[in-house]
């Protein structure tokens, strides 16, 4: 059994990755989707899908100005109705934003469509990894552990309900998420 799963490992690991599903990044805001979802593109010429990008791109505004513009609501009918349109994608990375679970409805469309991994991350990690960016509306004016972790633990239930498997980024590099990620899915 144990050769067996060594053997598709390095069947793998030589042809690079050949999963048939897709492989759903969720997570806190600064927990690495967007840079794991970029690491696996790069190393194992997985397809690349940002859900973020793509509303930036349709709406033709970053992200900071819809919310502004438009409002919190009008962005989550934006990242709902993408997800939609990704239902006929196969064998990409997914990275999606950090608010995606707060719908049911999404996370029965990512269940429906891939393996979903949950990136997590301490909020003092957080805070390091976001507190030089002002793209991210919701941490505008909010940059400090007790918001993020009152956000982290309103939002634990959503992440934790549609999470496949977990894996912790505190201490850890890209590449060390992403090979985590793919040495877990491998051994599933
Ligand atoms: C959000 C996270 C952001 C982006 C938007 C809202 C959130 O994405 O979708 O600013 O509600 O957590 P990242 O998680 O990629 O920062």
């Amino acid at each position: 059994m144990l050769q067996n799963k060594e053997a598709r490992r390095e069947v793998y690991l030589e042809d690079r990755i050949k999963f048939e599903y897709n492989i759903i990044l969720i997570g806190f805001m600064g927990t690495g989707k967007s840079s794991v979802s970029r690491y696996l593109n790069e190393n194992y010429k997985m397809q690349e899908i940002d859900v973020d990008q793509l509303i930036v791109e349709k709406e033709g505004m970053e992200i900071a100005d819809i919310f502004q513009s438009r409002g919190e609501e009008y962005f989550r009918d934006c990242e709902s109705a993408i997800l939609e349109t990704l239902l006929q994608q196969r064998k990409s990375i997914i990275s999606c934003g950090g608010g995606i679970v707060l719908r049911k409805k999404n996370i029965e469309l990512m269940k429906e469509n891939g393996k979903i991994i949950l990136l997590t991350g301490k909020p003092e990690t957080i805070l390091q990894r976001v507190k030089d960016n002002t793209e991210r509306p919701i941490l505008n004016g909010n940059m400090n552990t007790t918001f993020i972790e009152e956000l982290m633990e309103k939002r634990r239930n959503h992440y934790e309900k549609a999470a496949d498997l977990v894996v912790e980024t505190d201490g850890k590099t890209i590449k060390e998420v992403a090979e985590e990620i793919i040495s877990r899915l491998i051994q599933e």
